[in-house]
């Protein structure tokens, strides 16, 4: 297993949810942190890197990217993990829902690595993780945009794969089924719903990352999908 110690991690999308999970596990083994989300919340973890960063604007992920290698010499892992959902029958989609979830989670996925990667390169071994999800592996009702913009990051971070391993860069994609977050409340559930119950934890998610991530540098983790044992197969 990998020793994590001392490496830099810049995770998108951190002040809550499953960024904020990946940034704990991360911090617990060691790992030095720059996270990003509009509100630029630090989770209280001592000597990160934390700020204001929309992942629909390049600069501002530049700004995050500069600032944390500034402070801690390199990057070495880029968790890929902003992202928003909307739902409902494909036609009732509201521009603005529509226009925010490729910009958040396909312009935002690739401004990110394109901020990240000549940092990564530099790295002895650097990793991307990409949050991506199950509505990236199947085409699910109610979903179709939030699925084509997933499909798209997983189709980034199986190409990057292509492009980046002979460089030292290892892609992942991490595709779960419901995790209960703020996200998945935002599809009309209340606290305390029985379907909440069954979803997995943002911690789940993070430990996934972690295997990922700790794999020795002889081998890579290409996709990982995992549900909850109350969500269907889809097939
Ligand atoms: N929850 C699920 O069921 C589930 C399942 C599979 C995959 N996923 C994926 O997991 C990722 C995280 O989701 P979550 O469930 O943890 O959601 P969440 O609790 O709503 O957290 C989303 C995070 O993204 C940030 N964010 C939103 N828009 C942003 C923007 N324009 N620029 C920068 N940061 C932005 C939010 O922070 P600010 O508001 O402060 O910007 C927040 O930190 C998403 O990519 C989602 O698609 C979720």
């Amino acid at each position: 297993m990998l020793n994590l110690d001392g490496k830099v991690a810049l995770i998108t999308g951190a002040s809550r949810g499953i960024g904020a999970a990946v940034a704990g596990a991360l911090a617990n083994d060691g790992v030095r942190l720059g996270l990003g989300s509009r509100s630029g919340d630090d989770l209280g973890i001592a000597g990160a890197v934390a700020r204001p960063c929309d992942v629909r604007d390049s600069a501002s992920l530049n700004a995050l990217v500069g600032a944390t290698v500034d402070r801690f010499g390199g990057l070495d892992i880029l968790v890929i993990n902003a992202g928003v959902g909307a739902y409902g029958p494909f036609l009732d989609l509201p521009d603005d829902q529509l226009e925010e979830m490729i910009d958040v989670n396909v312009k935002g996925a690739i401004y990110s690595v394109r901020a990240a990667l000549p940092h990564l390169l530099r790295s002895e071994g650097a990793d991307i993780v990409t949050i991506a999800s199950e509505a990236g592996r199947r085409g699910l009702p109610f979903e179709v945009v939030y699925c084509a913009s997933k499909f798209a990051q997983v189709g980034l971070t199986r190409a990057l794969d292509h492009e980046l391993r002979e460089h030292g860069v290892r892609c992942t994609n991490i595709c779960p089924g419901g995790v209960a977050t703020e996200f998945a409340m935002g599809r009309g559930r209340t606290p305390g719903m029985p379907q909440l119950a069954g979803m997995m934890k943002p911690e789940d998610v993070a430990e996934t990352v972690m295997f990922a991530l700790t794999r020795p540098r002889t081998h890579r983790i290409l996709e990982v999908a995992f549900r909850p044992v109350t969500e269907t197969s889809w097939g």
